[in-house]
């Protein structure tokens, strides 16, 4: 680098210290809507690229009922009882609705007001992105500047409405990083999925988040461009059943194939995380649960349910589906000092679950990841991982000779079902969404 070179970037970055270009908290009301143009503009020529956005989660980080509820009659009705959440809370919309965030409108008037809040991640949230604040990236500390330049991946493209800017790091994992991976008031990661990312394979193999959100095709970027290889924008995750299927693959066999009557069944099951570049389930984890269930069928077709094997590690019982209440903490928000909670998983009790549990200050679990004081036993499968569970099986009397055939099940759920029934979230957050099926079988002798 030529000596004139250090003295323009000495410069340069004594300017942006003066000028004071803001990340994070810092940002709050430093910038006015007027300064974004609406994502509807940019769908005149990026007509794909529009479609494909309203379509995913990032257009409805604000709007979507469950986020809605979530910040309304938990995060901010908790703020109103305890003042010092207050800027944590507004923190919320710096990731789900940065605009709003940035003009200083907190708290957003609600969805159904149809104010400039609703545009949620739009186009110029992330193409106004010029660079990040601190290491690690998280928090949105993500540096906006909005004009005519728009940043890209891209080198030399010319637009009639805007400038073109390439930037690296529209290429990197940390620009997802500033709003996937997040720190709450006690120091607690809650959000980790870049970090995870980090730690795992794919980062050592140049695998980006983008390649598997964002994966690329030959088509137009814009109407009047040429065909090239353009990064579909996709950003399909939990909300996207297919995306989900299949991301961990299970195989399952017995230990011994011909089983006395009075006899033990013992069953190994492999799980393998071979499509996701984080641990499974990721992100909003205090939400998420998976859960493996597992049936044998004997020959006249009677059903039994097989709870699976203990392993004896710490912290297991929360890994463990039981008849057991939690989440006593929302009683708080909902002005309701008397609330007992809810039931804790809501699935077959003795099912596994892959999950890391989120406690609050009275080490209660809690889905309000604000009010996560600490963390238990991660027991999440993470990226080309493998876990084996066990199942042993003492054979019930009366069992009849012949086949029996072991179906192995594992599921996946945005929000567990009683937190959703209580805080009255619709039913499409609780959907059932399969991830994948084993079988396998053995024969019982007399
Ligand atoms: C009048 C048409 C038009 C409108 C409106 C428009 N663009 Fe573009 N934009 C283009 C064209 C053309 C290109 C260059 C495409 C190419 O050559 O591959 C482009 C390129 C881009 C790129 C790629 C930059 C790079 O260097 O990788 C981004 C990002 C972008 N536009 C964002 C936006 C956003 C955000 C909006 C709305 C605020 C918008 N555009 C509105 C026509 C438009
Ligand atoms: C969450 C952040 C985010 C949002 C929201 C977003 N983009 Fe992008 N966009 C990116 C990133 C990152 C890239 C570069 C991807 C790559 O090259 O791997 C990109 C690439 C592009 C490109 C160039 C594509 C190519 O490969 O030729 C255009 C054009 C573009 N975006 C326009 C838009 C428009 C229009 C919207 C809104 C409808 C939008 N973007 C919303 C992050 C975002
Ligand atoms: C400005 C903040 C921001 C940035 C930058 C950002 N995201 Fe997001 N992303 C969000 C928010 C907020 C949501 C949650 C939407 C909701 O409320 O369900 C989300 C949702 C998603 C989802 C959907 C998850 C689901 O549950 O279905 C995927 C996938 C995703 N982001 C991937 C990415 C990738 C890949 C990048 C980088 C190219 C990125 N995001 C950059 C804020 C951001
Ligand atoms: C090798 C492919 C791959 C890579 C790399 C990858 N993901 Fe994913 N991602 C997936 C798959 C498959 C799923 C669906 C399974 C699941 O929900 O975890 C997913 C799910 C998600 C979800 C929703 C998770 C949930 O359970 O709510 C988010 C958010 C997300 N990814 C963000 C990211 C970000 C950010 C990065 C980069 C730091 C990234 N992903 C890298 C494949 C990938
Ligand atoms: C650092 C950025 C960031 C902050 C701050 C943040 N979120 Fe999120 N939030 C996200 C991302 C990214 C996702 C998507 C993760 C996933 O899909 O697993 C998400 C997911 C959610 C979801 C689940 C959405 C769904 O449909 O499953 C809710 C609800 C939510 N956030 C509410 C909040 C509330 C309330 C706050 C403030 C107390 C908050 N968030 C603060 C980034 C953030």
């Amino acid at each position: 680098m030529g000596r004139l070179t250090l003295i323009i970037l000495f410069i340069y970055g004594l300017f942006c210290t003066a000028t004071g270009q803001l990340a994070g908290d810092e940002a709050k009301g430093s910038k006015k809507y007027e300064q974004y143009e609406k994502p509807e503009t940019c769908a005149s020529c990026h007509t794909d690229i529009y479609q494909q956005w309203t379509q995913a989660m990032m257009s409805q980080a604000y709007t979507h009922h469950w986020d809605e509820i979530e910040y309304f009659d938990l995060a901010v009705a908790h703020a109103a009882v305890n003042p010092d959440l207050k800027g944590p809370v507004d923190g919320c919309n710096g990731c789900h609705t940065p605009l709003a965030f940035m003009a200083g409108d907190v708290t957003p008037p609600r969805p159904a007001e149809n104010s400039r809040a609703n545009e949620s991640v739009s186009c110029e949230v992330c193409h106004t992105i010029t660079g990040f604040k601190g290491e690690p990236n998280f928090n949105f500390n993500f540096i906006s500047e909005p004009g005519r330049t728009k940043y890209g991946a891209k080198e030399g493209l010319v637009s009639p409405h805007h400038n073109t800017k390439f930037l690296g790091i529209y290429e990197e994992a940390k620009f997802c990083g500033s709003c996937h991976n997040e720190k709450n008031p006690f120091g607690i990661w809650v959000k980790s999925t870049q970090l995870e990312w980090e730690d795992g394979p794919y980062s050592k193999q140049g695998v980006a988040c983008h390649q598997c959100h964002m994966p690329k095709a030959l088509g137009r970027n814009a109407k009047m461009a040429q065909e090239d290889l353009v990064a579909q924008h996709l950003f399909h995750g939990a909300h996207d059943p297919g995306k989900v299927a299949g991301a961990i693959e299970i195989r399952m066999h017995p230990e011994e194939r011909e089983v006395s009557y009075d006899g033990t069944v013992a069953l190994k099951i492999q799980l393998f995380n071979g499509k996701a570049g984080h641990k499974i389930p990721t992100g909003s984890v205090e939400d998420r649960i998976m859960w493996l269930h597992v049936t044998a069928t004997d020959a006249n077709g009677k059903e039994y349910h097989l709870p699976v094997d203990k392993k004896g590690f710490e912290g297991e019982e929360y890994t463990i589906a039981a008849d057991e209440l939690a989440y006593i903490d929302m009683g708080i928000p909902k002005k309701d000092p008397a609330f007992k909670g809810v039931q804790r998983d809501g699935v077959p009790v003795g099912d596994r679950i892959f999950r890391m549990p989120y406690f609050d200050p009275n080490g209660v679990m809690t889905i309000m990841q604000w009010n996560t004081k600490s963390q238990g036993v991660d027991y999440r499968i993470g990226p080309r991982e493998t876990k084996i569970e066990t199942i042993t099986w003492e054979l019930p009397d009366n069992i009849p000779e012949g086949k029996v055939t072991f179906r192995a099940e594992l599921n996946y759920m945005r929000l567990v079902k009683p937190v959703a029934d209580y805080l009255n979230v619709p039913a499409d957050e609780t959907e059932i969404v399969p991830v994948n099926f084993a079988t396998t079988w053995v024969e019982i002798y007399e």
